[in-house]
């Protein structure tokens, strides 16, 4: 019993010990299992981390060297491009349906800067309608201005005729009142003509006439294409007991070239370069086929390019992907390829598309979700960020660090990160300004005037885009050599206004 005690207690005391021993051994098993796999883990990510960062430095360079050279625009390129806009401006002075409109504006004098008398403008160039009373002084060489602005809603630009042109004859009414300090009902517009700017693609069929061809800047308001403004103006005038007749309608690019005039006679062009771009230049009648309107004591005609448009076809200019990514998902697909490239209303949201590839390909801020930052938001780049980014010449970039958590809720972002948003809005500036310079090279070899003259340039982008002008320059003179000298950037102000009140101080002389 005993042995079988000692044999049952050795079997005890030998499966213990080998429960223990396989116990010890499975746990060190299982322990070194354990361990190797987690060494394995740590050495696979090591291992995965440090080829997704060879990889992804090598996508950097790539991505960085790709944005470099699809925003640049050569030499070469840039003669093309003006050397097409100029073929398109014969183009659509010969016929009608061409990619330039080039429009005859009815407008065939220049001021001579001795009209006198007391006008109403009003002003539609985007997001703001301006009502004004312009009188110019007797000696003709004052302008007084008095004006109210009515900011022009989401909803109106998305609305109805009805809806928009109702807002502009109570905006009339309302100026009457409150800046004239006249009961609209005794309110006789007779004695002061109205000029209306319309900034948008006018087909003209009259100084003070004039159908909408295609809505442009991100309008969409129904009932106006193919109607004509002036006739909706007034309509909405009757509505509203305004007695008020429009003596003409125009092109902002073409009230800034005939306000500037006013001051330099020199002046044969007027550029907008703000939210949208156009220009406007004198042509002489014998070189506009399609003109059918009679004879034209001047033997000139000033004409509305509507090179927003330009290269609709896309044959010369170089898009990006972050170009096409933006024209489709606009309000206007397809159209207003120029100035797509160049205006004030698109340029924060060509650098916002591009800094997003960036971001989702993890070349800048790796460590933050897009969805997270603001950088998602379409249009919450605008370009007055861009000039706030590249007016920062600080050592750290301080500003745009500022800017970055402000506006997008990208906190801590690094140095290196700070200089490729600026590196980007720069690029995206440089290629508007060389565009904006290949067209007025355009303007200036269709007139004939390289040995100079001056060229009107009024809007936002030109106005505070820093080091826009100066662009602009360089890359004219890279197109006309040493006669870019003779031509000469005028910054014009509210020709949109002036312009508008010349215009129909001129209107009897057509
Ligand atoms: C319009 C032009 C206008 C320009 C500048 C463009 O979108 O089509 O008519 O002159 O913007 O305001």
């Amino acid at each position: 019993m005993s042995s079988d005690l000692i044999s049952s207690s050795n079997l005890f005391f030998f499966n213990h010990t080998l429960t223990f021993i396989f116990g010890i051994t499975t746990g060190v098993t299982i322990f070194t299992i354990l361990r190797t796999l987690q060494d394995f883990k740590a050495t696979s990510q090591q291992s995965t981390n440090n080829a997704v960062k060879t990889v992804a430095d090598q996508d950097a360079e790539y991505i960085k060297k790709r944005i470099e050279a699809d925003f640049t625009i050569s030499r070469e390129t840039l003669l093309r491009v003006t050397k097409h806009i100029v073929m398109e401006m014969k183009r659509g002075l010969h016929s009608d349906g061409q990619t330039l409109k080039m429009i005859p504006s009815f407008v065939t004098n220049l001021p001579k800067g001795t009209e006198t008398g007391s006008y109403l403008a009003l002003d539609l160039g985007g997001s703001n309608f301006r009502v004004c009373e312009i009188l110019l002084s007797t000696d003709g060489t004052r302008v007084r201005c008095r004006q109210k602005k009515f900011i022009v809603s989401e909803e109106l630009k998305k609305g109805t005729s009805e809806m928009l042109f109702d807002f502009f004859a109570d905006a009339v009414d309302i100026f009457i009142r409150e800046v004239l300090g006249e009961s609209t009902s005794d309110f006789n517009a007779e004695y002061k003509k109205l000029g209306f700017t319309f900034s948008f693609p006018i087909k003209q069929t009259a100084l003070n006439q004039g159908t909408l061809m295609v809505w442009t800047k991100g309008f969409t308001t129904s009932g106006v294409v193919g109607k004509d403004v002036v006739n909706l103006l007034q309509e909405a005038f009757h509505r509203k007991n305004l007695r008020i007749t429009a003596a003409a309608l125009v092109n902002d690019t073409v009230g800034t070239l005939i306000s500037h005039a006013y001051s330099d006679p020199q002046t044969n062009a007027g550029v907008i370069l703000g939210t949208g771009t156009n220009a406007a230049y004198v042509e002489r009648i014998e070189n506009i086929p399609k003109w059918t309107g009679g004879p034209v004591a001047s033997g000139k005609m000033v004409i509305n390019t509507e090179w927003g448009a330009f290269d609709e076809d896309h044959i010369v200019i170089p898009l990006t992907k972050f170009d096409k990514k933006l024209d489709r998902a606009s309000n206007n697909p397809g159209k207003q390829t120029f100035e797509k490239m160049i205006s004030g209303l698109y340029l924060g949201e060509i650098s916002r598309y591009a800094l997003v590839d960036l971001m989702k390909t993890g070349f800048i801020f790796k460590t933050k979700n897009l969805e997270d930052s603001l950088l998602s938001k379409p249009y919450h780049f605008e370009t007055a960020y861009m000039s706030r980014i590249e007016r920062d010449h600080s050592k750290d970039l301080s500003d745009i660090n500022a800017l970055l958590g402000d506006v997008f809720k990208i906190f801590d972002s690094t140095l290196e990160e700070r200089s490729v948003v600026k590196r980007v809005c720069e690029l995206v500036g440089l290629r508007a300004a060389r565009l904006s310079a290949a067209g007025i090279a355009a303007l200036v070899t269709k007139m004939n005037k390289l040995d100079g003259c001056t060229v009107a340039i009024d809007g936002s982008v030109f106005e505070h885009y820093p080091h826009f002008g100066n662009r602009m320059r360089d890359a004219l003179f890279e197109l006309l050599g040493i006669s870019a000298e003779n031509i000469d950037f005028a910054q014009a102000r509210d020709g949109s206004g002036q312009g508008a009140a010349l215009i129909a101080a001129l209107a009897d002389n057509v």
